[in-house]
């Protein structure tokens, strides 16, 4: 089958990665791809992610027979029904559906219609509203642009004053343009994050293993939010034994309600819990694999790839469809210097072939090209997520961490506290 995969990240070179090593594959594109995509057994295709036109074009000349998309945007723009009428196949949502991740207000008022627990929240479109609510909720809380913001259109606030100047900042100023036109302001809930991604075919949800991201730039969840740091599968807070279960309360019933809107979900549910003192509650969906929760997954997965994609969107996932190696996997991601702010571009990187023919460790590029000379040079603020397997997670850490002091690039950084929350927890156990 040729397979056109969509998107430029840590989480696309995963995809390919993965993808290239099934039977079923006999030519994988990604568009637009990165450096080390093109490592792979992979052709980089020119084409942007947002470039809907081109990219159905592109897919009905090559005959394609299934487009994966990697982020968020293809989705929400309407990927999946441009491809559907050509007549091509799409691991993801409908734009309809997409608005799960799309719009925070659309995707609360689904778990409500689906009883799904979450924090409560009211929805608003003036300043005035706002003020009511913020009061009403009282502090703390948390001020959330409805529309896309590149991961910065949500604040937790200490305080009434620090809400209101963010309603103002947002719904007054246009701080993210029309994605703060309406907000989300919800009550702020305690507990531990984690990541359950299910494989969606419609009707049902099949849960991944459990997956812990590290959002902030620095050590002890200290510093701005980025895409995320690293992350490592399973995460000790939600085991596999419960997996199915929070699935089952968190991801099926929208999928129910979905269904019913006759929109079914097809491609990857993913939703961020916190796990309270209450249960799981879900902060948000994500219409995708996370970045760089994706990597680690990834590198767990024994069973064919491919063949869970083709089962969602044929409507016949199951259980049995998806075998995880039982080790851990850890990723720690390497970026520039000033990362999520503005940073430094073309850095060199050196050492990626001493770990070349690691099976235990796989260095996932994020913003890299391949330049003229051959040499691999940063083009984005996250470089690249070094993974690793281990027996454990503190095996996978350590393992994960040498490979890190095996890479040099000028002018980056990394969190050395990837794991430890899970570390602490399995201590505590
Ligand atoms: P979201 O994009 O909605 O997941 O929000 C981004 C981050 O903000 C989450 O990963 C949490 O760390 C935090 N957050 C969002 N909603 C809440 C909430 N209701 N209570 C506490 N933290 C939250
Ligand atoms: N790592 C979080 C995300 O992909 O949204």
């Amino acid at each position: 089958m040729q397979i056109l995969v969509l998107g430029s990240g840590g989480r696309e070179h995963a995809l390919v990665w993965k993808l290239a090593k099934s039977p079923l594959v006999t030519k994988l594109y990604v568009a637009p791809g990165n450096g080390g995509t093109a490592l792979e057994r992979v052709e980089n295709v020119p084409l942007k992610v947002d470039d809907l036109d081109g990219l159905v074009r592109f897919a009905q000349e090559k005959a394609i027979d299934l487009v994966i998309p990697g982020p968020e945007l293809p989705l929400t723009l309407g990927i999946c029904d441009a491809m559907a009428k050509a007549g091509i196949a799409c691991f993801g949502p409908d734009k309809y559906a997409a608005q799960l991740e799309g719009s925070k207000a659309f995707a609360k008022k689904v778990m409500q219609r689906a009883s799904v627990p979450t924090a409560a929240c009211q929805v608003v479109s003036s300043l005035e509203q706002a003020y009511a609510a913020i009061d009403k909720i009282g502090a703390p809380l948390v001020v959330k642009a409805d529309g896309l913001a590149a991961g910065k259109g949500v604040v937790v606030c200490q305080t009434l004053a620090e809400a209101h100047a963010q309603a103002e900042a947002m719904l007054g100023q246009h701080a993210f343009g029309h994605a703060g036109d309406v907000l989300v302001l919800e009550e702020f809930l305690q507990g531990e994050e984690v990541s359950l991604l299910c494989f969606c075919d419609g009707k049902r949800a099949v849960a991944l293993p459990s997956a812990q991201d590290h959002k902030a730039a620095f050590d002890n969840d200290q510093g701005p939010n980025t895409g995320g740091m690293g992350a490592y599968s399973p995460a000790p807070i939600l085991p596999m034994e419960d997996g199915q279960k929070v699935a089952q309360l968190t991801v099926q019933p929208v999928l129910d309600v979905l269904a019913g809107d006759g929109h079914p979900f097809v491609g990857i549910l993913y939703a961020g819990l916190m796990m309270t003192s209450d249960g799981p509650k879900v902060l948000e969906y994500n219409v995708r694999f996370g970045d760089p929760e994706c990597q680690p997954l990834l590198m767990r997965l024994e069973s064919d790839l491919l063949q869970a994609m083709l089962d969602c969107v044929h409507g016949t996932i199951r259980p049995e469809s998806l075998v995880f190696r039982p080790e851990t996997a850890l990723g720690v991601v390497i970026a520039a210097k000033g990362y999520p702010g503005s940073y430094a571009r073309d850095l060199p990187i050196t050492g990626l072939e001493s770990l070349q023919q690691q099976d235990l460790v796989k260095v996932f590029h994020s913003g890299t090209r391949c330049g003229q000379d051959g040499q691999i040079v940063s083009s984005g603020g996250r470089i690249l997520c070094v993974t690793a397997l281990g027996s454990d997670l503190l095996e996978a850490q350590t393992r994960a961490y040498q490979a890190v002091r095996k890479l040099s690039v000028p002018q980056s950084f990394y969190r050395t506290d990837i794991g430890n929350k899970g570390v602490r927890r399995l201590n505590q156990a």
